[in-house]
């Protein structure tokens, strides 16, 4: 099966009740955790790399990443562009290979977004590739842009038809009050996201994908796995699952998870490099932070998702 872009991914998923995870990847264990876990369950899944990943691990490397796993795996896969911040990157992605991108443009007016957005989608269309816009800001941070909460903005339903519209966008990440980060409320804060906000957009966009960013549940266990092996992580809060769960069987048609990854990834490194103070060789912690990754996609896609057996 060749990379797939988001449209029937997307379509299944409003019709059926459920979202599909689009996961951060980096690295060749990240991928093999994520697809492996998809592939037990029979998942449908977004690959996705920001322009961080992007400089880290280098644009071919990741591609040939992501084609050895649907060649392992044989299930849709789309290869998504992350927060591309500008119509160069946009299009050097959808020239090299990616069946998807985010074109976001939030940090600007209106209507610099509209005009930006329209850009890529103009082009991206071309060559069947998808695009996801942003409107509204989140709180937290995404490479070089950190934006306070005091600068975060709900979106506004009323001007999401309008943005559609005029740019041709396939679906629409909002803020709803999910962040960026590990920390995305203060301690003692009661975790709320606003649910009357999705509504009022999905009433506005019938049957229209929308996205979710900084989803990640921020999972206990693994903050305090990290603190027990000589992390020093202060109160991290996340979106709490039942909260996605919920998203998911609205207009929620792709959650994004990052930060879930990486705490996996660390803790079990950690455990592992305490429990074990003489090992050196890479392979031998790699493989548990690759297992921890499956253990934990494996449960977003059962228990938060719904979207297993839908590939
Ligand atoms: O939304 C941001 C993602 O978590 C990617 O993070 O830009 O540090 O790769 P990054
Ligand atoms: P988290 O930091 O909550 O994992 O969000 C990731 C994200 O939105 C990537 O675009
Ligand atoms: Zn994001």
């Amino acid at each position: 099966m060749p990379l797939v872009n988001t449209k029937e991914m997307f379509a299944k998923a409003y019709e059926g009740g459920y979202a599909i995870g689009a996961f951060n990847v980096n690295n060749m264990e990240i991928i093999q955790g994520i697809t492996e876990a998809a592939k037990e369950l029979n998942a449908p899944v977004i690959l996705q790399v920001s322009a961080g990943a992007r400089k880290y691990a280098n644009h071919t490397y990741l591609t040939k990443l992501v084609e050895a796993a649907i060649i392992e795996t044989d299930l849709p896969i789309a290869l998504h562009l992350d927060h591309g911040d500008s119509f160069e990157l946009c299009k050097a992605c959808i020239d090299g290979g990616f069946s998807s991108v985010m074109i976001d443009g939030s940090h600007y007016s209106y209507e610099e977004n509209v005009a930006l957005t329209k850009k890529v989608v103009d082009y991206a269309h071309k060559y069947n590739v998808t695009v996801e816009g942003e409107l509204g800001r989140l709180a937290g941070i995404e490479d070089a842009v950190n934006v306070s909460a005091e600068d975060s903005c709900y979106t506004n339903p009323a001007e999401v038809q309008d943005f559609v519209e005029r740019t041709g966008v396939d679906s629409l990440a909002i803020a709803i009050g999910t962040s960026h980060g590990a920390y995305k409320f203060k301690p003692g804060q009661k975790p709320q996201l606003r649910f009357d906000i999705l509504q009022e957009v999905s009433e506005r966009l019938p049957g229209f994908p929308i996205v979710l960013h900084g989803a990640s549940s921020v999972i206990p266990e693994f903050v305090e796995i990290i603190n027990q092996y000589g992390g020093k992580m202060p109160d991290a809060i996340g979106i709490p699952e039942e909260m996605l769960r919920k998203a998911a069987t609205m207009a929620v048609c792709k959650i994004n998870i990052d930060s879930d990854l990486r705490l996996a990834m660390t803790a079990a490194i950690r455990k592992y490099m305490a429990e074990n103070p003489s090992h050196f060789d890479p392979r031998q912690y790699l493989a548990p932070a690759r297992a921890a990754i499956k253990g934990m996609v494996a449960h977003k896609i059962v228990d938060v998702l719904g979207c297993n057996g839908k590939a």
